[in-house]
């Protein structure tokens, strides 16, 4: 079986990490069949396979089961510095071994993210059975046989540079279960279920897009080994997002159209506008407590050390000053009354930062998506939330702030919460509209149809064959 894995890591010549995959393959394995996509083991997928990190490594598409899928372990191409380029260790050698005064801090790191992965595929697992037409099927298999490359990735690092707690975390990846009351996965947004399509595309447009945001600050980290994997995970994941985003794009054309028909969305098993607004709301605010607080020591302390940056950190257009020791970030907070700002020393605010830059990116495809409400001539538009809404995490949490980060109380919260988050009757009402459609070039009533096929098909081309 393992000489079967593609990859750029002399898997070859590495005979100790040859046994401890031979030793960690078959539980992830038995891991797929028992939590990855449930009723489709053995069909045969349309999907993409990653040969290589060159261009043509990426564009092998081929008819597979997914449990003979050939998850590979790759890093990208080496950096263009070779020194460490931001923090307390400017101008030392990238790391090629974990340095031992951050081998918990990057184990932890390492952990956290990889966590993520397999929980993602855990939530997705049913929702297969009502997909809306066999091109969606096939791409959210591509999206779960990614993440568990992601996870094989993240196992990769954990043998190679962790020793013997490298592998029983490795081991515990597998034993987590998202949701699960007694060993739930790490993050709170890897453990809420996603039971429909619609929670889907949200799922990977904001959380997703949270992870890119997560990769691409460990991508400038000074452990060589995860910034190169790293690297290499973020071009998968810019697939995902986009089946987030396209996929919120083709509901609201879909609803769009039939407004413009004069018709009730609803009645025709389409889903309002009002509806996909609070699925919005749900999950762009949980992933916003994906940042983590935004003061936070743990924060400073990798930046410090060299091991997570900024987004983009290595450009200097946009980051001046590497060391970040003489600024600060400056919050808005209401307090006692009235606003206040909160002045936070910047390396303490990386995570503030980093949200900074993901609701930018946000905001971007919202553009995107009211841009088809405009071409329909509707006046409705989709908004984010504002980051201090519905916190859990950070400095706005246990405060009251409505949708648009308005001061509020408890009372007025409550009272307004249907308005702003999906209700029993909304996720009941998405819910009747998941009536799978697997004939080919067919599409469910709810969404429009994607603009292009994928792998160089047709639309109608047959994306899984059923066994
Ligand atoms: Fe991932
Ligand atoms: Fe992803």
């Amino acid at each position: 079986m393992l000489d079967s894995i593609p990859n750029n890591v002399n898997l070859e010549n590495n005979p100790k990490l040859q046994r401890a995959l031979q030793r960690w393959n078959p539980n992830f394995l038995d891991w797929w069949r028992e939590m990855g996509p449930g009723g489709f083991q053995e069909d045969r997928i349309y999907l993409r396979t990653a040969i290589g990190v060159g261009q043509g490594g990426w564009a092998n598409y081929d008819y597979v089961t997914m449990p003979e899928y050939r998850w590979g372990i790759f890093l990208a191409n080496p950096r263009q510095g070779e020194t460490i380029h931001f923090g307390d260790h400017v101008g030392v050698p990238y790391w090629d071994q974990v340095p031992g005064e951050h081998r918990k801090d990057l184990r932890r790191l390492v952990v956290t993210q990889g966590d993520t992965e397999p929980a993602s595929v855990e939530q997705q697992r049913l929702l297969g059975q009502c997909a809306p037409s066999l091109l969606d099927l096939r791409n959210l298999f591509q999206v779960n046989v990614e993440e568990a490359r992601h996870l094989w990735a993240m196992v990769y690092l954990l043998h190679s540079y962790f020793g013997v707690d490298g592998r029983d975390e490795a081991e515990e990846m597998l034993e987590r279960r998202s949701g699960h009351p007694d060993r739930p996965r790490i993050l709170d947004a890897f453990n809420k279920p996603i039971s429909d399509w619609l929670a889907l595309f949200c799922f990977t447009t904001f959380t997703d897009r949270d992870g890119k945001y997560q990769l691409a600050s460990l991508a400038e980290s000074g452990f060589d080994p995860l910034a190169r994997t790293t690297q290499f995970m973020l071009m998968e994941e810019a697939f995902h997002m986009a089946v987030g985003e396209t996929g919120i794009a083709r509901v609201i054309k879909r609803t769009a159209e039939l407004m413009r028909e004069g018709k009730d969305p609803e009645s025709v098993g389409a889903i309002p506008l009002p509806v996909v607004q609070r699925y919005v709301n749900e999950w762009a605010t949980a992933s916003y407590d994906l940042f983590g607080s935004e003061d936070s020591s743990n924060a400073a302390a990798f930046f410090a050390a060299g091991l997570k940056g900024r987004y983009q950190e290595s450009d200097n257009s946009r980051y001046p000053d590497h060391v970040a020791l003489d600024d600060v970030f400056e919050a808005k907070i209401f307090e006692e009354g009235s606003w206040t700002t909160r002045q936070i020393p910047l390396r303490r605010a990386m995570n503030a930062c980093l949200l900074d830059a993901y609701v930018a990116d946000c905001k971007r495809v919202l553009e995107r998506w009211n841009a088809v409400l405009k071409e329909h001539e509707l006046s409705e538009r989709i908004t984010l939330p504002s980051v201090r809404f519905g916190r859990h995490m950070g400095i706005y949490s246990g405060q009251c702030y409505d949708i648009e980060g308005n001061p509020s109380d408890e009372q007025t919260l409550q009272s307004r919460m249907v308005d702003w988050l999906p209700s029993q009757a909304d996720y009941d009402l998405v819910k009747r509209s998941m009536v799978p459609v697997y004939e080919p070039g067919k599409i469910a009533n709810w969404i429009a149809p994607q603009a292009k096929g994928v792998g160089g098909q047709e639309l109608d081309f047959e994306y899984v064959q059923f066994h």
